[in-house]
Formats: C-alpha cells, structure tokens, sequence
C-alpha cells in the first residue's frame, strides 16, 4: 500500500519519523513529503496514495490526494487540521500512544508537586533573601481537578491519585470513576471542579466549546490563590484575563506549556512574569518510536476493517 508522511518538519526529524514508520510498516511503501511544495511527489504517485500520515501537513495539501481513504495525525491533538477547509472527507485518527500519556502524567505530576510544594513562593523568597516557612497542607489535602479525561487526563489523574493527591477529573459525558479519582461531567460538574480544585490541570482538546474556557469566569470561581497548569491548548486560556487574575492574586501561579503563537514571541510578558513558568510545549512530545508502532497498529486495524483506536468526531471537533 502507498503511505504518503505528510510533514512539515525539519529534516532531522523527518529522517526519524520516515525511518520508525519504515520499520512499523516493512511490507508498505512509505513516501515522504515536506513542507516544500517543490518537493511533492509525481501526480500519479500523489494519486496512489491511500493513507496519509499528517504532522503539521500545509494547508490544503491533502486534497491534492484523490485516492485518500484515511488520515492519521502524528499528534494527539488535531485542532489545526480540523481547522483546513480543504481537509478531505475521510476518516481522521489522532494519535493514541499510550506512551504519550505516561509522559504527560509524568510531566503534570512534576508541576503539581512543585505547585504543591509552593516552590514558586519559595523562589521568590530566595530572591528576596527571605527566610520564611510557609504552611504545608499534605497531598491527601489538596483537590487537583483535571479538564479532559481522554488519554492525557487519565493518565495523569490516575498517576496523581497514586501519589495521594485529592483527584477529580472532568469530562463532557458522565464517566465511571477511576481508582482515587471523583468524576465530575457538564455544566454542574464544571462548578463542581472550579470552585474546588486548588491546582487546576488542563488537558482538554482545543474545540468550539473549550475555547477560551478559561477566562476570567473561570478564574472567579476558583479557589483564591489557586495553581493552573496548561497542557492543553494556547487557546483554552484567555491571556489577558490570566493577567488580570494573576495580578489580583485570585491566581496563583501559572505553568504555560502551551500558547496560541508557538514559539512564543520574545515580547510577550509573560515571559518576564514571575508568578508564571514557561515551558516549550514540550510536556508529551510525540515519540516518534512508540508513535510509528501505534500508528502502524490503527492502520492494521483499519485494513482489517476493524474500528479505529482515536477516530476523530468531526462534529465535536476531537
Ligand atoms: N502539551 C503537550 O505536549 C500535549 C501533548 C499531547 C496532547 N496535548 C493536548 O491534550 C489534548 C487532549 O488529548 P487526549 O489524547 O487526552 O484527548 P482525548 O482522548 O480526545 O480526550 C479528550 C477529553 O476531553 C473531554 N472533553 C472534550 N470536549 C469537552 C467539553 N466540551 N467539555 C468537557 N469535556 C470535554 C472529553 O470528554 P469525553 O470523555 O466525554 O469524550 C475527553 O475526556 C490534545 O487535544 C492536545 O491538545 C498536549
């Protein structure tokens, strides 16, 4: 079969992927096209193509593929490709790989704990030259609520429970709870969540209705002083209204993996604010390795006309 990598990535990384996808998939023929339109491949190999798989493809490129029957994203995340008018009426995967969301746990569970253990506080007393100890509550006593209880969100409830963290996750259908885990869906489950969780934990996928979710009415209802971690997406935050609970203090501190404009500017102010960390969308980067494996596992199974692990809703957008 004609498996066409459609990336635009550099071309380290390109080598990588287009080799771990070569060694998940020996008996299909995979072809690799960049984000250089000049490099794309012959009409009648681009008319061969049956399945496409897609990091960061430029708009508008998988059109061009008349015989397209599947797309399968190398992310988790398929905002930005819902977000290409021309994307072809076929089924769409996102990337379920279980080692992506043990990353992501491991990644949360080190913020909420630095969180927990007011380090941000701390700093800024060092700073100061300030020897102060501050009250510790234990893990059993401080709520962590997490938004999204899909692969991300599981995973990381499930590990920050373990630890002994107070967990409550929230999703939109009603879920059955997992061990340790309190499961809160819908508007009510949302008040539930906000007015209670002293570190909130994003891990919502970026769609119509989580847009902009977390604004300055959120903010309001949550505990004062409270700890946000945002893995989600850019867009679930209202930047300005962060700023504005951050200076109020009804905020306590922020860590921002993600952003609307990645990298982020250097002129942002954010990066000049102490009551947030900045890191570089790097809390579950895609494992190229273990990727290739669950990619080339969903594509098998879609050969056997089995159901997709990962099929994408295109009507609530994840
Ligand atoms: N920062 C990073 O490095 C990184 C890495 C990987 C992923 N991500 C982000 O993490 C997101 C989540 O990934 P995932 O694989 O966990 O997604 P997923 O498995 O599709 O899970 C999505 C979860 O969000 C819930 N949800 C969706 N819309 C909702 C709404 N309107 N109200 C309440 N809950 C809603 C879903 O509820 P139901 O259970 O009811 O369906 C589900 O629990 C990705 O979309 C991506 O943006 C970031």
């Amino acid at each position: 079969m004609s498996i066409l990598f459609l990336a635009d990535l550099a071309a380290e990384e390109l080598g990588i992927w287009t080799q771990a996808l070569r060694a998940s998939l020996p008996d299909d023929d995979i072809l690799a096209w960049t984000g250089d339109a000049a490099c794309a491949p012959a009409a009648k190999v681009q008319a061969g193509v049956t399945v496409a798989i897609v990091a960061n493809p430029p708009p508008g490129r998988l059109a061009r593929l008349p015989g397209l029957r599947l797309v399968q994203s190398a992310w988790a995340g398929v905002d930005a490709l819902l977000a290409d008018p021309a994307l072809p009426a076929v089924p769409l995967a996102r990337l379920v790989d279980p080692q992506l969301a043990a990353d992501m746990a491991e990644a949360v569970l080190g913020h909420v704990l630095a969180l927990h253990r007011q380090m941000p506080a701390y700093r800024a007393q060092q700073a100061r030259g300030v020897w102060q100890p501050l009250a510790q509550p234990r893990m059993a006593e401080r709520r962590v609520g997490v938004l999204g209880m899909g692969e991300m969100g599981q995973a990381s409830a499930a590990l920050l429970a373990q630890v002994g963290f107070d967990v409550v996750g929230w999703s939109r259908r009603p879920r059955e709870p997992l061990p340790g885990v309190a499961m809160a869906s819908g508007a009510d489950g949302l008040d539930h969540v906000l007015g209670t969780a002293q570190i909130l934990v994003n891990l919502l996928p970026l769609t119509p209705q989580t847009q902009g979710l977390l604004g300055a009415g959120a903010f309001a209802r949550m505990p004062r002083g409270a700890g946000l971690v945002n893995a989600g997406r850019g867009g679930h935050v209202v930047v300005p209204d962060l700023i504005a609970a951050l200076d109020a203090g009804q905020i306590g501190h922020a860590v921002l993996d993600v952003f609307t404009v990645e990298p982020l500017p250097a002129s942002d102010p954010l990066w000049r604010r102490d009551d947030v960390t900045i890191t570089p969308h790097v809390a579950a980067p895609t494992d190229p390795r273990s990727a290739a494996r669950a990619i080339a596992a969903n594509i098998s199974r879609w050969r056997a006309g089995e159901a997709l692990v990962g099929l994408v809703d295109r009507g609530t957008g994840y």
